[in-house]
């Protein structure tokens, strides 16, 4: 009886050490394993000027001759955009979207985006999501378009995950545009603050 359950508690320490020995191997690899990280949504709306003294958007090149407007191929704009916590312009800022938008396609029907979020609400001050991929569409209420997180700093070391931004307000008279990126964000144990 007690060398019977001796065995079971050996034979339950290999099952243990093999899991664990599985879950570090697979930890980075993703859903499968029992040390996954963790999933977080966040909203974010990127306030976005056009024009105007505070604008947040600046042309530096395009293709020679055209107009450096974002569906010409060649435009490249660079972008410092408030992040606020909800749609509206006085609404809590949590940071700043900060990165470059290529006109990338001779079609003006795509284009590349390379951006960081870079956050300074209190939850995640200091913490940075990096973005790279085909930007987003400028037309409200276009379809959204997913732009995959290539990683992060901080609380979001080792990130994984993946944005949706969509136009969903624009108003030509005060140049302003404002985008919505509703993110799913994998975080990973050794971020900074996890
Ligand atoms: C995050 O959003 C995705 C897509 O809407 C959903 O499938 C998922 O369950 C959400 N995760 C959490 C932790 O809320
Ligand atoms: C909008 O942008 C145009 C061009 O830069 C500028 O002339 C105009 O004053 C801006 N309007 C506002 C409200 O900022
Ligand atoms: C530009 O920003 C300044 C400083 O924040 C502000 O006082 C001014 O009203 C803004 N102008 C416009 C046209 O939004
Ligand atoms: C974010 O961090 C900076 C630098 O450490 C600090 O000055 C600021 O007060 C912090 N903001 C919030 C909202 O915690």
């Amino acid at each position: 009886m007690a060398k019977g359950s001796a065995l079971a508690s050996i034979q339950i320490s290999l099952v243990l050490l093999l899991a664990i020995f599985v879950c570090s191997e697979a930890d980075l690899l993703g859903p499968v394993c029992c040390c996954r990280g963790k999933e977080t949504n966040i909203t974010v709306y990127l306030q976005v000027f056009t024009g105007g003294p505070n604008t947040t958007s600046v042309a530096v090149a395009g293709a020679p001759g055209m107009p450096r407007t974002p569906s010409n191929f060649g435009t490249i704009i660079v972008n410092d955009a408030k992040m606020t916590q909800g749609i509206s312009n006085n609404s809590p800022t949590i940071g700043r979207a900060q990165g470059i938008y290529i006109a990338s396609s001779r079609d003006g029907s795509s284009s590349q985006g390379i951006f960081s979020l870079l956050f300074s609400n209190f939850q995640y001050n200091g913490s940075t999501l990096e973005f790279q991929g085909p930007g987003y569409n400028l037309q409200v209420g276009g379809t959204a378009r997913e732009i995959p997180i290539v990683g992060g700093t901080q609380t979001f070391r080792l990130a994984r995950g993946y944005g949706f931004f969509q136009t969903v307000l624009q108003n030509p008279a005060q140049n302003k545009t404002v985008i919505r990126g509703d993110i799913t964000v994998i975080q990973y144990p050794g971020g900074g603050k996890v």
